[in-house]
């Protein structure tokens, strides 16, 4: 079980006309083992947020920091970060040409855990991890991503976030795009993925339908660069009726 600490995270980004700063304090702890929503409109820098704790290099923190089980990783790199268990499911998954997803997802599990996984356990583990999300098997051959429909890219997320067993994981958006059908196995994926190895999971979302599927303790309003109001599961609920306008003009 592993906790993550936000404490007063300012990121930004290097923009033609300057640097342009998104992150604006953002503090949130995620307790052992616990699953948090965050919730708010487009452009309030959730993906941002992702970004940071993930490691990705254009976005510059600029002050406060970021503990994974009380070590602070603003200054790894994002592979060492994913070697800490750090996982992203990103809201545009990339595509990799010429890269299958078997040697990616065999690359990648023995990247974090540091040996190359037994065979004959890896394709077992991989074909049932892969049934379980109604991944045709066909999928293991191609590239990464590379023709995948939006829903496809997001189960492939999910198998990856099966896969790696993350201490920790933040999904952005991982429902968008998605008709119900796969929403429910994306979902079912990310509960099997938290029962089996307990991780923190930071659930980012802008619709509240996820919300069915996956329970999580506790739900934040994002807006304008940090956390505007946190509370139990029964402030989804109250996004659903009244939106986020409110929250945006206070
Ligand atoms: N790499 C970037 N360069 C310039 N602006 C960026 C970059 N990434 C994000 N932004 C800007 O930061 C704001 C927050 O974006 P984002 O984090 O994607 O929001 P959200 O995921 O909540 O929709 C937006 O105004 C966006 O245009
Ligand atoms: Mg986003």
């Amino acid at each position: 079980m592993s906790n993550l600490e936000i404490k007063n995270l300012h990121v930004s980004v290097e923009t033609p006309e300057g640097e342009k700063q998104i992150l604006k304090g953002v503090d949130l702890t995620v307790g052992d083992g616990e699953i948090h929503a965050i919730m708010g409109p487009n452009g309030s820098g959730k993906s941002t947020l992702a970004y940071s704790i993930a490691g990705h290099p254009k976005y510059k923190i600029t002050e406060g920091e970021v503990l994974l089980d009380g070590e602070n990783i603003v200054e790894m790199t994002a592979d060492a970060r994913a070697r800490a268990g750090l996982f992203l499911a990103m809201q545009y998954p990339v595509e990799v040409a010429g890269v299958s997803v078997s040697n990616f997802l065999r690359a990648a599990k023995t990247a974090v855990s540091g040996e190359t996984p037994k065979l004959r356990e890896w394709v077992k583990e991989m074909k049932t991890a892969m049934e379980n999300l109604k991944i045709n098997a066909d999928f293991a051959n191609r590239d990464v991503n590379f023709g995948f429909s939006g829903g496809e890219k997001k189960r492939l997320e999910i198998l990856q976030l099966e896969l790696l067993k993350p201490k920790f994981a933040v999904l952005d958006e991982t429902d968008s795009g998605l008709d119900v059908d796969a929403l429910r196995l994306v979902s079912e994926g990310v509960n099997r993925a938290h029962r089996a190895n307990g991780n923190g999971i930071l659930l980012i979302t802008h619709y509240t339908r996820i919300l069915r599927y996956i329970k999580p303790q506790f739900v934040h309003v994002f807006v304008d660069g940090k956390v505007a109001l946190s509370g139990g599961p029964e402030l989804a609920d109250r996004l659903e009726e009244e939106g986020y306008a409110k929250y945006e003009a206070e």
